[in-house]
């Protein structure tokens, strides 16, 4: 049975990857931030069997205490979803706290989690970390510093993680899910949580060694970096 390891999935994109992959038969473990949220969850995917331990990517203690968690549980499929969009703050109201904040869960968030779940990793597992269209260098457009900025430093780190979790044959991409109708993407996005996990998971299932390093889009087109 393949088991599925989630970050951020008591709503939007998260949730619904839980969900489908509880549909598919796999074995998930889907986390979240409050015992609330973990227990909506679990009534939502209509079974118990789901994991939902606890977990905020951005601190170091609570990723250290989902590693120790999971026992001898070796992870096959870790998508590194939590993520925060934040504020816009336009040039000269920059927010650095906030700032700070964002990198804490959207670009070191990933490299912490994969780093701590490093030894629950199969050997030929696969690491997706969800980025964003906005990180791309390449689209030169204004505003949402924060947001820009640390998903474009996280598609380096999963870059780098890439070479480092080679050696072991797990391959580690970097993925733009869509513009999504999540309470980040707004109602106006152009697809539903629906599409976008359907789209990520045949993705995931087409991965090969040879992928690594990529930056994919959820409906399996490269993304330019
Ligand atoms: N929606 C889009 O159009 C879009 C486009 C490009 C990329 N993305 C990326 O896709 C991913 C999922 O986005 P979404 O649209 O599903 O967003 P969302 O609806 O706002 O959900 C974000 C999820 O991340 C969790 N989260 C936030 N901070 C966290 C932390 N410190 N530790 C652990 N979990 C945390 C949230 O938990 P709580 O419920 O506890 O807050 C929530 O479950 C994000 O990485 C986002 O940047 C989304």
């Amino acid at each position: 049975m393949t088991t599925v390891l989630i970050t951020g999935a008591a709503r939007g994109i998260g949730q619904e990857l839980a969900r489908q992959y509880v549909a598919d038969g796999a074995r998930v473990i889907a986390t979240c931030r409050t015992e609330d949220a973990a227990a909506q969850l679990k009534t939502l995917l209509g079974t118990s069997d789901v994991h939902t331990p606890l977990l905020d990517v951005s601190d170091g203690a609570s990723v250290a205490a989902l590693a120790q968690s999971l026992g001898g549980t070796t992870i096959d499929i870790l998508i590194n979803n939590a993520g925060v969009l934040g504020e816009q703050y336009a040039f000269g109201t920059m927010d650095y706290d906030a700032w700070t904040h964002a990198f804490a869960v959207n670009t070191m968030g990933p490299m912490r989690v994969t780093e701590a779940l490093a030894g629950h990793l199969a050997d030929g597992a696969k690491v997706i970390t969800i980025s964003s269209q906005m990180g791309s260098l390449l689209r030169d457009t204004s505003g949402s510093y924060p947001y820009r900025s640390t998903k474009a430093a996280v598609n380096k780190v999963v870059q780098l993680m890439a070479h480092d979790l080679k050696p072991r044959d797990i391959t580690c991409i970097t993925m733009h899910p869509g513009w999504v109708r999540t309470d980040m993407g707004g109602p106006s996005a152009s697809i539903s949580p629906e599409e976008s996990a359907s789209g990520i998971r045949r993705v995931i299932d087409g991965l090969t060694l040879a992928d690594t390093s990529s930056f994919i889009q959820w409906n399996g087109e490269p993304h330019p970096w």
